[in-house]
Order: C-alpha cells, then sequence, then structure tokens
C-alpha cells in the first residue's frame, strides 16, 4: 500500500467527520538524510529545530521529535488544517526521506502543549528510556504502533532539550 494515499485518505476521512479546526495528533518517522559534507549533524539539527520553534509557534503547533542517527520519529499536534500543512512542508525537506506515515487521529487535548517542538535524542545517557521499545535490541519505528510512540516521547519528555554534543548512539 502506498503510504502517503493512506494518509491522504485518513485526512479526507477526519475532514467529512470533523472540522478543520479540530485537535489531531499526526505521528510519522523517516530517514535521516542529513549529510555530514554539507555542515556538522549538530548544527543542521538545530537549524530544524530553529525553523520547527519558529514556524510551530506561529501556527499552535505542538509535538517531539526523536533523533536516533539513522531515524527521525516526530508527533504534531493541532489543528487537522495547520498540522497537514506543516506534515506536507517536513515531508518534502531533504534532510530526509522515506517518510513513513503512522497515524493521524483526533484527541481530546494536546499532550506536549509545553513544546513546540520537544527534542529527545537515542544517546546512551537515554538508554533505559528507549529499552521497552526497541525490537530485539534495535530501534525499528517501523515496528511500533503510534500509541508505543506517543509512550515512547511521554518518558522521555523530561530529559527534552536542545541537541548539546553527539554521543555514541547505542547499537
Ligand atoms: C525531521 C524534520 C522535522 C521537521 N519539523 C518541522 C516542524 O515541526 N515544523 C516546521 O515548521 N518545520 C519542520 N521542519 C523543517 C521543514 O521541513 C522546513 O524546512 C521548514 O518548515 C521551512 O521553514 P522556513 O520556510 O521558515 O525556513 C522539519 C524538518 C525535518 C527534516
Amino acid at each position: 500500500m502506498d503510504i502517503h494515499v493512506c494518509a491522504d485518505q485518513v485526512r479526507a476521512r477526519l475532514l467529512t467527520r470533523n472540522k478543520p479546526l479540530s485537535l489531531v495528533r499526526l505521528i510519522y518517522f523517516s530517514e535521516c538524510r542529513m549529510e555530514r559534507k554539507n555542515s556538522p549533524v549538530l548544527q543542521q539539527l538545530n537549524e530544524i529545530l530553529d525553523a520547527s520553534e519558529r514556524n510551530n509557534a506561529a501556527n499552535a503547533i505542538t509535538g517531539a521529535l526523536i533523533f536516533d542517527a539513522k531515524w527521525f520519529v516526530q508527533l504534531l499536534e493541532g489543528t487537522l488544517d495547520d498540522v497537514w500543512a506543516t506534515y506536507k512542508r517536513i515531508e518534502m525537506d531533504p534532510r530526509h526521506d522515506n517518510v513513513r506515515f503512522v497515524e493521524m487521529v483526533t484527541v481530546p487535548s494536546r499532550r506536549f502543549g509545553d513544546w513546540c517542538m520537544g527534542y529527545g535524542e537515542r544517546a546512551a545517557r537515554h538508554e533505559a528510556v528507549f529499552a521497552p521499545y526497541l525490537y530485539e535490541g534495535r530501534f525499528v519505528p517501523a515496528n511500533m504502533s503510534g500509541g508505543m510512540i506517543l509512550s515512547m516521547m511521554l518518558d522521555l519528555s523530561s530529559s527534552f532539550v536542545r541537541p548539546s554534543s553527539m554521543e555514541p548512539l547505542a547499537a
């Protein structure tokens, strides 16, 4: 199944039942394509977070972004219209590809209301938090449901920070 068609279908279904201003949560994951030759990964991550904070504050988008050197996993919450427009813009970004839509659902309230974009990375110091979500010891977003991703992000949210160093990641 073409996952992009699937995301469009989910949006169409939500629009038939809900207003464009309904609060939704969208989750996707993607493969990181930040080329080290362009500029240091740390700088590129900070550029992504700068744009996220700037635009998300303007569009009342909140959420979380997890990075583990290979994968991005992101949760966006806001109105259906704003979340969709943001997702469509992010999808085109060459700093990642193979963007895989996981879910978009209406929600009664925000879970990351304090964060324009909370950031958590799979660094060695957070391995205990990630451990319950690993698949045979590996971080495999394709094997995670939206509920698992939400739960992982909430577990990590107490340690959301700006990327400060690229610690070696666990295998
Ligand atoms: C993994 C990833 C996550 C991103 N998350 C957001 C986001 O939450 N909000 C946002 O506005 N841009 C996000 N971006 C950046 C957008 O793709 C795009 O570069 C940016 O919105 C352009 O903003 P500007 O026109 O203000 O420069 C993300 C990019 C990547 C690669």
